[in-house]
This record gives C-alpha cells, sequence and structure tokens, in this order.
C-alpha cells in the first residue's frame, strides 16, 4: 500500500535514514516558561513522532537578545539545554529524527524582552509598525532597532554557532537555521529592510552575506550533514519584503551548494501572509533545480499536493504545520486516507499546557 502513496515512500537524507516524506514543520507554541523548554513538551513532541520521521521543533532562541514573544524556549544556557534532553530522548525512544530551529527575532522585539532594556538588534535602525500578532488578538509593540555594526556581527554569528554546539549536546540530530519570515537573518537577506552600506548591505551578495556567515560557522562547529535551513524569499511578513524574491532564493540556493548542507527548506511564495494561501504564479522549482541536497518544501499543502509535490520530483521532503499540530498521526492518517482533525486558531498561541497542545485526538486504533 505505502508503495502507492508518494509521501509515504522512504528517503535517504544524507545519513538520515527517513520512512516517509512528512515532516513536522516549526511551530512556536508559546509554553516554554521563562524561554525553558516544558516537561509537557515531552508529550507534545512524542504524540508526533513516527519512526523514521523527521521533526522540527519551534523557533528556539540562539541567545538573550534573541526573543521578542512570550514564553518561546532557547538554547542558550545549561537550564535551557538540560530541559531540552528529555523532550528530544523521548522523540528518539520512538524512533524520530529532531531537528532544533535555531532563531533570533532582530527587530520583531521591545524592550521589554531584551536584557537591561536596550534596544532589539538588527541589520536597520528603521523600526517596525505595530501589528496584529498572528493570534489575531494582541497588538505587538515593537522598539526602534540597534543597527549592528560590522564589528558587532561576529558575535550574533557566534550565537548561531554556540546553540548550534548546544542543540546537539541536548541530543538534537542537527538544526535548521531559521533564516525565514521576516527575523533577523531575513532582515540582512531582504531589500526593504537592509539599508546597509558596508559589506553585509546593498548589493545581493553583501545582503547574503550574514546568512552564509551563520551556515558557515554552523557547519564548522556541527558538521553539514547536521545543518538545514530555512528561507521564505517570496514572504514579506514583518515588512520584510524583497524586490527580487527569485534572485534572492537562487543567489542562496546556489551559494548554500558550497557548504553540503543537509537540506534547504522552502516556504512556498503562496504564504504571502501568515496563515492564508494565496495562488501565485510564482514556484519554487528553480531553486530545487539549483540546490544540490535535500529540497523541502513547505506552505498550504495537503496530502493530495504533498504526494503531487513528491511524484513529480518537485520536492523531497513536505513540511506540515497546521495539519500535523492538530493531527498528531498525520503520517498515519495520511497512509489510511483517514479524515483529519480541524485546527483550533484560537489556541495555537495559548499558554495552556494541555488545550490546543496535546488534547488533539488520535485516530480510532481500530480503524
Ligand atoms: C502556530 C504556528 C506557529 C508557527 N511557528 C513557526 C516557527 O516557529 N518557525 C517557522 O519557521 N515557521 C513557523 N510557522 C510557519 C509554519 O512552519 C508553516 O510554514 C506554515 O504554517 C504554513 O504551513 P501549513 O500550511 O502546513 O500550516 C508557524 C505557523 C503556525 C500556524
Amino acid at each position: 500500500m505505502e508503495a502507492d502513496i508518494p509521501l509515504l515512500s522512504p528517503y535517504k537524507m544524507g545519513h538520515f535514514d527517513l520512512s516517509h516524506r512528512v515532516v513536522l514543520a516549526p511551530l512556536t507554541r508559546q509554553r516554554s516558561f521563562n524561554n525553558i523548554p516544558q516537561p509537557h513538551a515531552i508529550l507534545y513532541y512524542s504524540q508526533r513522532t513516527s519512526k523514521g520521521g523527521l521533526l522540527i521543533a519551534e523557533a528556539t532562541g540562539v541567545s538573550n537578545t534573541a526573543q521578542g514573544y512570550p514564553n518561546t524556549p532557547g538554547i542558550w544556557t545549561k537550564e535551557q539545554v538540560e530541559a531540552w534532553k528529555p523532550i528530544v530522548d523521548a522523540v528518539h525512544e520512538k524512533g524520530g529524527i529532531f531537528f532544533c530551529q535555531i532563531w533570533h527575532v532582530g527587530r520583531v522585539s521591545n524592550y521589554g524582552y531584551q536584557p537591561n532594556g536596550q534596544a532589539p538588534i538588527s541589520s536597520t535602525d528603521k523600526p517596525l509598525v505595530p501589528q496584529v500578532r498572528a493570534n489575531g488578538i494582541d497588538v505587538a509593540q515593537f522598539s526602534p532597532p540597534h543597527r549592528l555594526s560590522t564589528e558587532e556581527i561576529p558575535r550574533i554569528v557566534n550565537d548561531f554557532r554556540a546553540a548550534a554546539r548546544n542543540a546537539i549536546e541536548a541530543g538534537f540530530d542537527g538544526v535548521e537555521i531559521h533564516g525565514a519570515h521576516g527575523y533577523l537573518i531575513d532582515q540582512f537577506l531582504k531589500d526593504q529592510v537592509n539599508d546597509r552600506t558596508d559589506k553585509y548591505g546593498g548589493t545581493l551578495e553583501n545582503r547574503c552575506r550574514f546568512a552564509l556567515e551563520v551556515v558557515e560557522a554552523v557547519v564548522n562547529e556541527i558538521g553539514a550533514d547536521r545543518v538545514g535551513i530555512r528561507l521564505s524569499p517570496f514572504a514579506n511578513y514583518c515588512e520584510a519584503g524583497d524586490s527580487n524574491p527569485e534572485a534572492l532564493g537562487l543567489y542562496m540556493a546556489n551559494s548554500l551548494n558550497k557548504f553540503g548542507i543537509c537540506y534547504c527548506h522552502m516556504v512556498e511564495p503562496r504564504m504571502i501572509t501568515v496563515g492564508e494561501k494565496l495562488e501565485t504564479p510564482h514556484s519554487l522549482l528553480p531553486m530545487r533545480k539549483a540546490f544540490n541536497g535535500t529540497f523541502m518544501v513547505a506552505g498550504g499543502y495537503d496530502r493530495e499536493e504533498g504526494n503531487k509535490a513528491i511524484s513529480n520530483g518537485y520536492a523531497d521532503l513536505v513540511a506540515y504545520g497546521r495539519w500535523f499540530l492538530a493531527n498528531p498521526d498525520l503520517p498515519r492518517r495520511f497512509e489510511l486516507n483517514a479524515p483529519l482533525n480541524r485546527y483550533d486558531r484560537n489556541t495555537f498561541y495559548i499558554e495552556d499546557p494541555v488545550v490546543g497542545y496535546t488534547d488533539y485526538p488520535f485516530l480510532d486504533s481500530n480503524t
């Protein structure tokens, strides 16, 4: 039966033997109080684990300047590393492969999240306008950022390196560098934000320099076979759009080849706003063709479209966000073509350690 379902065919990603192509997308859940991963995440992630399945953990801060949302986890302290260990162990016990998404929000933050109430850091000093958060309720306030000087940038690159080391120490199989969605790395990549005149701004090559320095540092620290990156060249979240997303995506795909990283994960152009699918003529195919390693796509996929993407060679892996959030046994449901639980947006980001988190039902075991 499985041979007929492309999403459920095995795939070799570097030295990882995946038993299927249905990946848990990184999903911020805002239940990590004081930036410490909590014991309730053990159940949450182990529910979504299948033998030989790949999971990407929620965005996880690389340093004490990386945060911009309440109760998101970090991986810069010993305590955080220790707190991740039982979560990673639970995933491994069920045979899962677990990558940690390492993250810096940059200017998508305010004084309240920063050490000593300092300004958030960014590629720029242009502030963001206040905006309604993804939960649709709160209005997020942003403080004017401090534009990193050329000399300050190596320290931030080093924060990513140290976080990657910590992720391996916590037991993760690898890291996904969060280069998407308007956060710090994207604030360097995109010409709507990056207004620098030093070697990190101006030309496409210069705008990509920070991202590639982070990749290089992380690769040198933990090995290319443990490194992935997520990019969203077409998205314009957090006022981070680009005038030529295709050139940006292609330049990055080509530049990443020289590091031999494990995978490149790109968000579909149709995800123009978070959570809304708008069909566009743009495609990730040129980047897929340019990138030599494993290519993962995400954004608005269902079972049918995921199968199509695998069978026609558009992607090697498909990451599912909202459907996997609401269906802990998503690969099995795809195998059986079973109905899916609907997701409840109202509970995506609440603090509850159970509701909207670990209480989505599994298929009846008799089905
Ligand atoms: C609740 C929620 C939290 C998310 N958190 C993250 C995150 O931490 N990192 C990230 O790169 N994307 C994040 N995303 C985006 C998802 O990974 C995914 O790209 C998006 O939901 C589109 O895929 P889907 O249509 O399968 O849900 C989040 C999305 C949702 C709905």
